[in-house]
């Protein structure tokens, strides 16, 4: 999904952000609302907070480098609280990967004590529809995707918008964004796509958020899980 406005972004990245406290690890997602968050972090290490962050992407570690907030990673420090976007979120279940970063974001939100999820009100969803991306070993983009046909969905290798050719990911692999009509059953789609052989991970995040905070340009409201 494109996303609703950048106000509602900000809204919720920021409230998350408050949650912040001194000697905190924090997992930095990915994405435009996450950006947020992070920029609003930076701030408060301005201002004198004590945190480290452990960054999903290579976005999220350049734009907290910028805004000055020390990094480490997951073989040094555990996660207290993780910040991160969604595409989309029905329930306590997220399909995530819109930006090819679902993999890393996966292992940093899943470790960490509490996972908040940010997003605006576009996001919500009554039952998740969006097209899950998978991260494949590029080997096997081409028996991935019949499995994937094979289990009632529609593959699609994401392209690059400004090169012509794939999507590359951080972790040098390809992303089938695959379409499955309305997931009726989260938990195992997951669990069928987890065994397919060269599939590095998928989007859909089952069970692992905390608390979700949709922004409006009225306010923020949590919704705990
Ligand atoms: C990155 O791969 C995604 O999981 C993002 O977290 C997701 O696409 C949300 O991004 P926006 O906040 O920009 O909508």
């Amino acid at each position: 999904k494109q996303g609703g406005s950048d106000a509602a972004k900000r809204a919720a990245g920021e409230a998350a952000a408050e949650t912040a406290e001194d000697g905190m690890v924090i997992g930095l997602g990915t994405g435009s609302t996450a950006a947020h968050a992070i920029r609003a972090i930076g701030r408060q290490v301005d201002a004198g907070l004590d945190v480290v962050g452990v960054p999903t992407s290579f976005q999220s570690r350049e734009l907290a480098r910028t805004a000055g907030i020390p990094l480490a990673d997951l073989d040094e420090v555990t996660v207290d609280l993780a910040i991160d976007g969604a595409d989309e979120v029905a329930g306590g279940d997220l399909v995530k990967g819109g930006g090819a970063a679902h993999a890393r974001e996966k292992i940093v939100d899943a470790s960490a004590d509490r996972f908040l999820v940010v997003a605006d009100p576009t996001k919500m969803a009554e039952t998740l529809s969006y097209p899950v991306p998978l991260e494949v070993l590029p080997a096997a983009r081409t028996t991935v995707a019949e499995s994937v046909r094979e289990l009632g969905g529609d593959p699609d290798l994401r392209r690059a918008e400004r090169k012509d050719g794939p999507v590359v990911t951080d972790n040098g692999n390809l992303v089938l964004d695959c379409a499955f009509g309305e997931i009726a059953d989260p938990a195992a789609l997951a669990a069928d796509l987890a065994t397919l052989p060269g599939v590095v991970e998928h989007g859909l995040f089952v069970d692992v958020a905390d608390a979700v905070y949709v922004g409006s340009e009225d306010g923020v409201t949590v919704r705990e899980l």
